[in-house]
């Protein structure tokens, strides 16, 4: 068997060529890095879904740099094959290219990821460009961009409409021409999503986005079943939800009970 390596950075742009797909999916902490690692995802995203998913928030926009920063660190430390990416949080990379550089090599050096992620076009592609020219991987994130959800009017299917294309391809060469590894597409009709990632030479990463997308990212909690609710473009790989509910249920029982802890479970004298 060959052993497998740390995913690289150049190795997404060989996947597109050869067109293999790419598999992400966002992780928080070490346990689960480490078993999605372990499952074979190429990269691992602490995505600002941090804030709604595991915070309580309602969604992402109160989510600070320095709440993310231990997520960050704890989802490298059990990255041993699969590359790590961290998102910027809403209000930490949109006032200045300065600013921006700012937050990434504070996220770099006390995260440990491999590459930044944030969200926007054309109005941040000055950013995206520092970001690059610091020697800090990127990733774009456009379509439905959690953070401008209130701009946006909600979650809303983007890519619909006259000029929905036009507008979208623009922002994606620009975030590709400032140095963009990689582009998140969410929530994008999927005849755009498929016109957009053949447009462009480095990867698409979908979500919502239909197939012809480079790769496919997903929430983990809505990939393994945890939560009420799951975005209708998602799908339930296991009912992980339901077995944690069961075990709980067992464990609540056999303490009620006083079978557990049993004597193999006792220190003797
Ligand atoms: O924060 C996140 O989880 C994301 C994904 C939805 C791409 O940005």
């Amino acid at each position: 068997m060959t052993e497998r390596k740390k995913v690289r950075i150049h190795h997404f742009g060989e996947m597109k060529a050869r067109g293999e797909k790419i598999a992400m999916l966002t992780a928080y902490d070490t346990p689960t890095a480490r078993l999605f690692d372990a499952g074979g995802a190429d990269l691992l995203l602490v995505g600002d879904s941090l804030g709604d998913n595991i915070l309580g928030y309602d969604n992402t926009v109160p989510l600070t740099l320095d709440e993310i920063i231990p997520f960050v660190r704890a989802v490298s430390r059990g990255a041993d094959h699969s590359f790590v990416v961290a998102d910027l949080p809403f209000g930490s990379y949109e006032i200045s290219p300065e600013q921006a550089v700012e937050s990434s090599i504070r996220v770099m050096k006390l995260g440990g990821p491999n590459a930044i992620k944030f969200e926007g076009g054309r109005r941040i592609a000055r950013q995206v460009k520092a970001v690059t020219d610091a020697g800090i991987p990127f990733m774009g994130h456009l379509g439905f961009t959690p953070q401008s959800e209130n701009a946006l009017g909600g979650r809303r299917i983007q890519g619909r409409g006259e000029g929905a294309y036009e507008d979208m391809l623009a922002d994606a060469l620009a975030l590709q021409e400032a140095g963009a590894f990689a582009i998140v597409l969410e929530m994008v009709v999927g005849p755009i999503a498929a016109k957009i990632t053949a447009a462009l030479d480095i990867p698409t990463i979908g979500i919502g986005a239909g197939p012809d997308t480079d790769g496919q990212v997903l929430v983990w909690l809505d990939m393994a079943g945890i939560g009420d609710w799951h975005p209708s473009f998602t799908k339930t790989f296991g009912a992980v939800g339901a077995l944690m509910q069961q075990a709980a249920a067992d464990y609540v029982t056999e303490v009620k009970g006083g079978s557990f802890p049993a004597p193999e479970h006792t220190f003797d004298a």
